[in-house]
């Protein structure tokens, strides 16, 4: 596995690496690794001949009082998971390396799309992801990029980033990866105490409770909220910000829900802020 920490090694790297026509897969990160992680590398190797990662806490996307400061890091722990599932190369770069001018002047803008579901309560934060993997695709050039689908607006920014300003990179969304009691992995879950770890499990069961519902023929999105608010309402470290259901391409919120329906909420358990989802239709 090769480890790059400048843009001229990965230059280098990548000259090395691209013989033959292979086809290149990379997995943005901000390293902390787990094994939702570890399944989008799985999912690029199955689809591409190399494997590349990048692990970069991109402070573009961070609100003044969130947690970058604090924002879980462990490069050795992370290296050694990406080199035992068989990554070909990662990119590590310093701050200097990403922003060598300082914060960039000119970041890709979201558009209508980034200021609903969490873009109303985190300003700024999707114009920070947008811009930094605009940046990485920028530089690796993959041919396919993987994205998990926990970070659902996310996910759905970028493939609408990618597809709007025709940068030809195939995205490639991941099941979201839980916990067996049904949390999603997150790296802010290490954030967690006990009692905050056991009731944050309490987000899927009231996300399950709301799919029960859709499946059971109930289309009005309030109800289906409402089948998760219940749920959630019986864990007290709970907060929820936002449980909305919205169009899973206008991310729109939508009175009746159909097959395009995926509910979306984001809870404060204690301080942390989690987020998750479920695809209703
Ligand atoms: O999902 C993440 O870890 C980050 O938002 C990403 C896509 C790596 C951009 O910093």
């Amino acid at each position: 596995m090769i480890v790059a920490r400048t843009r001229s090694e990965l230059a280098g790297a990548q000259q090395a690496l691209r013989r033959d026509g292979a086809r290149f897969g990379l997995v943005p990160t901000m390293g902390y690794l787990h094994e939702g992680h570890l399944s989008l590398v799985d999912l690029v190797a199955a689809r591409t001949d190399v494997v590349a990662v990048s692990v970069f806490v991109n402070p573009l996307q961070f609100g003044p009082s969130e947690d970058l400061a604090t924002y879980p890091r462990d490069e050795a722990r992370d290296l050694a998971m990406l080199e035992a599932r068989g990554a070909h190369l990662v990119f590590l770069p310093p701050l200097e390396e990403m922003y060598p001018e300082g914060p960039p002047a000119v970041r890709v803008d979201p558009g209508p799309l980034g200021h609903r579901l969490c873009g109303r309560y985190r300003p700024g934060h999707f114009s920070g992801v947008l811009t930094v993997v605009a940046k990485l695709l920028g530089l690796f050039r993959p041919d396919v990029a993987v994205f998990g689908r926990k970070d659902f607006q996310q996910e759905a920014l970028i493939r609408r980033m990618v597809s709007d300003l025709d940068m030809g990179t195939e995205i490639v969304a991941a099941p979201i990866v839980r916990e067996d009691d049904g949390l999603a992995m997150s790296s802010r879950n290490s954030y967690l105490d006990v009692e905050e770890r056991v009731q944050a499990a309490v987000i899927h069961a009231g996300l399950q409770a709301a799919l029960a519902r859709f499946r059971e023929g109930v289309r009005e999105s309030e109800m289906l909220v409402g089948a998760f608010a219940e749920v959630v309402a019986a864990a007290p470290l709970l907060d929820v910000q936002y449980a909305e259901v919205v169009d899973r391409w206008s991310l729109e919120s939508v009175e009746v829900a159909d097959e395009r329906a995926v509910m979306a909420v984001a809870v404060f358990c204690g301080k942390t802020r989690l987020i998750d989802n479920v695809e209703l239709g």
